[in-house]
């Protein structure tokens, strides 16, 4: 267990915000966990973060950050076609895509080089070209504050878009410690996403490890690397709307991508409207909006959560000008 007082977080958000915890508890095992929850040494308020990949510090905080160091990756059963896996809460995400990939278990690949460890994974329900982690997840482990330990079922945790039961105000205080996950030993792609399956045309057959690769071109292309240009992935969801505030606009814009959700309602991209609202590669100060994919917000160097924060009030008025729709943040906001 690792205990520090006035800890930066540099480390600890990819937006590069320099903030301090006033402790840092770092624990590295089940047991750890419930002795920190059950003695003195643990009181509220609490944060409990990840990577940071997903994070956006206002301010210094003034409670105890608590980072999870489980680390264990665990196969509780096989059988012909399937493979469970139980994974610790600490494992780095990419850590974990490519020891499956590695071992020919299908169904992660499409996740590679997301950042961020696997308990936020459960809570966020990552997502990217066409595979959301809720696909995969079968159950959730948790601790609370009273010590209480508790199997959240795939249905429990009600997962949808970027959202999952974690993110209530109701799930405080529940720490996810481990997330269960069913893989495919039998060869499963999902390549219909964007350009994934024009890329794979350049390889003598589809593998796992070309799907990984392919995926890891495309986002290395499209998105900052949080070590030379702070940000947070995608900094807004994608607004879902009404299918008539959508048919208003692309009479309009008819080239305007979207995604049907279902028969009412339609998923458009808010990198588009960012663009189209003029946006895409400006700046406000240290903060911008990242000029190849307009739905990331960058820290140039040296901004305050509080830049970040002007940029996106100023992004969202523009876009609620132009088109009538709110886009809202995915990013998590951290004040105090
Ligand atoms: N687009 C623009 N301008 C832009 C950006 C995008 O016109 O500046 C258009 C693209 O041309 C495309 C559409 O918007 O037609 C969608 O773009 P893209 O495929 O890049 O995906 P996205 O909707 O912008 C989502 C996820 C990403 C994920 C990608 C790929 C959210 C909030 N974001 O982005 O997730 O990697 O799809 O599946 O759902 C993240 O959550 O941090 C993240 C990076």
């Amino acid at each position: 267990m690792i205990e520090k007082k006035d800890f930066s977080l540099l480390n600890y958000n990819t937006f590069g915000i320099d903030v301090t915890a006033a402790r840092f508890v770092e624990y590295d095992s089940m047991d750890e966990l419930r002795e920190l929850i059950a003695g003195t040494r643990f009181s509220e308020p609490f944060l409990h973060i990840g990577g940071g990949s997903n994070l956006l510090f206002l301010s210094n905080y003034e409670g105890t950050a608590l980072h999870s160091n489980i680390k264990t990756i665990e196969v509780t059963d096989e059988d012909t076609g399937s493979i469970w896996l139980k994974v610790g809460s600490g494992v780095v995400w990419d850590d974990f895509v490519a020891y499956c990939v590695k071992r020919d278990w299908y169904g992660v690949e499409n996740l590679s080089l997301i950042p961020g460890e696997v308990g936020a994974s459960a809570v966020q329900n990552i997502g990217a070209y066409g595979v959301e982690a809720k696909d995969l997840i079968t159950e959730v482990y948790t601790i609370d504050m009273k010590g209480g330990e508790h199997i959240y079922s795939h249905a429990d945790c009600r997962f949808a878009y970027r959202y999952s039961i974690f993110k209530e105000p109701s799930s405080r205080g529940v720490i996810v410690t481990h997330v269960c996950f069913r893989l495919s030993k039998q060869e499963s792609y999902t390549l219909d996403y964007g350009t994934v399956r024009e890329a794979l045309e350049n390889y003598p057959e589809v593998t796992l490890g070309a799907v990984r690769e392919v995926i890891i071109r495309i986002r290395n292309s499209k998105l900052p690397d949080p070590a030379v240009l702070g940000n947070a992935g995608s900094f807004f969801m994608n607004p879902v709307v009404p299918k008539a505030t959508f048919e208003a606009i692309r009479r309009e814009y008819p080239s305007m991508p979207f995604y049907p959700m279902d028969e009412d309602s339609i998923k458009i991209p808010a990198g588009w409207l960012i663009e189209q609202s003029g946006w895409k590669g400006r700046s406000v100060g240290p903060a911008a909006v990242y000029d190849k994919q307009a739905l990331v917000l960058v820290n140039k160097g040296g901004a305050t959560g509080r830049d970040i924060m002007a940029l996106s009030d100023a992004v969202r008025s523009s876009v609620r000008k132009k088109f009538g729709i709110d886009i809202h943040p995915e990013v998590k906001t951290i004040n105090g």
